[in-house]
């Protein structure tokens, strides 16, 4: 026993590290083949644009823009973020990051025990905070289309409440989600909103690759369905860059006075000069047309990698075709470990993350999640030249099942 053990709170017991940063912690992503992280590629990054409106800002807010801030966030970028979304600004609160918005959310909406359904599967991060709150996280696994939706989340609700237990929010990604890349239909949306009135729950929506759409037409947002039960959850990492760590909640201005006095025990405010610069990005327009210029180079990676796959991935292995975001599933034949086969990936360069990850009951052990905004159009080609060479040979020699 450490020395250490006895001093822990319970929480820290449910803590669970995510595979997906040990993988990083064990190679260097840029030597290898890497569709492992849901990182932006850096040359979306506009860094002349940056320095500039760097200095712009400094010019000015001057000293303000280093000082502490509102916890709700500045002015400025709420204004512009309410602007984006056509919603009161009071229903804004900015932060730092969405990881932090999920993380605010399950804190002051859930206590231990209660439960939070989720897709299976799920984004990763979601489940760790989730956990580490000890909630009942439950996964619903369902078939495509609105009737089978409702099936299955129906089913799910019964069960939680003939054992006694209460549901506290459905967490979903509607829009190209992490990790399948599918997004819910407007009439699939209807269904769970419906089923939130139904049984009283709030839904958390996270959303932070909805602007990162290739086809199709918009989908409206679960909030905009019922803004008074849904939160809806928006990042600046994959429509500007991650590091500036900044995103937004909007909800009900009474929700968001629980998550504002919450925040102040947490960082006190957003930081301040990433917000000035991320809100003169907005207001000027600069974001828009580099956001246009990501969505053109992530469309035809994504392009690329639907035809690499089609092209050199054996029979028996299939996958999701997202309309927008980072990444695509793959789905193995039935009996192939996508964890026992990741030492040979990764021995021979390429990396992936395994889908049993993001399930919630294990499920899953035939998938992977393959993300295609990372690396470069000739390494995504060799990359998955590798990959597929390496599944046909565990296919044929059966070595993986
Ligand atoms: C669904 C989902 N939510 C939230 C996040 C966290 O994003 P942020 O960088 O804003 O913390 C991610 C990051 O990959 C994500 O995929």
């Amino acid at each position: 026993m450490g020395m250490y053990d006895n001093k822990f709170s319970k929480d820290v017991g449910s803590f669970f590290r995510s595979p997906v940063r040990e993988i990083f912690k064990r190679v260097d992503l840029n030597a290898i083949y890497s569709f492992a992280g849901g990182y932006p590629s850096a040359e979306t990054f506009p860094l002349e644009d940056i320095r500039r409106t760097m200095s712009e800002v400094i010019d000015r807010y001057g000293g303000k823009a280093f000082q502490y801030g509102a916890t709700q966030g500045v002015t400025e970028l709420r204004e512009a973020v309410a602007a984006r979304y056509a919603v009161p600004v009071e229903r804004v609160q900015i932060t730092s990051s969405s990881q932090q918005g999920i993380d605010v959310c399950t804190r002051i909406l859930a206590d231990p025990g209660d439960v939070v359904l989720t897709s299976n599967p799920s984004y990763l991060g979601a489940l760790q905070s989730f956990r580490s709150y000890r909630t009942d996280v439950r996964g619903v696994s369902h078939q495509n289309g609105p009737g089978a939706l409702r099936e299955a989340y129906e089913k799910a609700i019964s069960q939680a409440e003939a054992d006694g237990k209460r549901i506290k929010f459905l967490y979903m990604i509607p829009d190209f989600q992490n990790p399948s890349g599918e997004s819910l239909t407007l009439q699939e949306r209807k269904v769970l909103v419906e089923l939130a009135r139904i049984h009283d729950f709030l839904i958390i929506e996270d959303s932070p690759y909805r602007e990162l759409r290739y086809d199709g037409q918009h989908i409206p947002t679960m909030y905009s369905l019922d803004p008074d039960r849904v939160v809806h959850l928006g990042s600046f990492s994959k429509i500007f860059a991650p590091g500036f760590r900044l995103g937004w909640i909007i909800a009900h201005p009474d929700i968001l006075d629980k998550i504002y006095v919450c925040k102040q025990s947490l960082d006190l405010c957003p930081p301040v000069f990433d917000q000035y610069v991320a809100a003169e990005f907005l207001g000027s327009g600069r974001l828009d047309a580099n956001l246009k210029k990501t969505i053109e180079l992530y469309k035809s990676k994504r392009d690329l990698m639907l035809g690499l796959l089609e092209k050199h991935m054996p029979d028996g292995v299939c996958w999701t075709s997202p309309e927008g975001g980072l990444f695509l599933f793959l789905t193995l034949p039935d009996g192939f470990d996508s964890v026992r086969f990741y030492d040979r990936a990764l021995d021979a360069g390429v990396a992936y993350v395994a889908g049993v990850f993001f399930h919630t009951d294990g499920s899953g052990v035939n998938t992977m999640r393959m993300n295609f905004s990372f690396m470069s159009p000739e390494r995504i080609t060799e990359g998955i030249r590798l990959l597929s060479s390496l599944v046909r040979e565990a296919l044929d020699s059966k070595v993986s099942q």
